[in-house]
């Protein structure tokens, strides 16, 4: 049965910390397995889009991205993502963040990246995103080095109630 866990806002350490590499020794451990079930979980309990898992308090290289976000409708956990290929192109839109509640700001991400790290089984994967689910990969990375969205945004503004990343 997985755990909602809290979820860190800004201010705080270790959401600023860069995450250290998963071991991938440790992947296929009980314990290693429980905390991917706990980070779906939690992402859903929020009304989260993506999450990271320093958001939790666990400064390591592990990210979820919910399956409305995916071409294959699966929710996807990924380990030591890193990015390359980032297109040229960028696009402007609208962000927010579990992290930093109640805020929203306009955020300049590229269009498309290639993606590569591992899955829950220990696995490499290697893919493309584009569009919404670029940007969802790229908040969440950032995540993974201490960077929020709002670093980067522009006309940040107050709401009420938000689906974040
Ligand atoms: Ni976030």
């Amino acid at each position: 049965m997985a755990q909602i866990k809290a979820i860190l806002t800004e201010p705080n350490q270790t959401l600023r910390t860069p995450a250290s590499p998963v071991p991938l020794e440790i992947i296929n451990t009980p314990e290693f397995q429980a905390l991917c079930d706990d980070m779906v979980a939690t992402m859903y309990a929020a009304d989260g889009i993506g999450l990271a898992a320093p958001q939790i308090g666990e400064s390591i290289r592990l990210l979820v991205v919910g399956k409305d976000a995916l071409e294959n409708k699966k929710d996807l956990v990924l380990i030591n993502p890193e990015i390359s290929n980032y297109s040229w192109k960028t696009a402007v839109d609208e962000e927010a963040c579990l992290s930093v509640p109640g805020v929203v700001g306009q955020v300049e991400r590229h269009k498309s990246i290639q993606v590569c790290g591992f899955g829950r089984d220990g696995q490499p994967i290697a893919f493309s995103a584009q569009d919404f689910f670029a940007r969802v990969l790229q908040h969440e990375h950032d995540h993974l080095n201490g960077i929020l969205f709002i670093d980067r945004a522009q006309n940040t503004r107050r709401i009420k109630g938000s689906h974040a990343l």
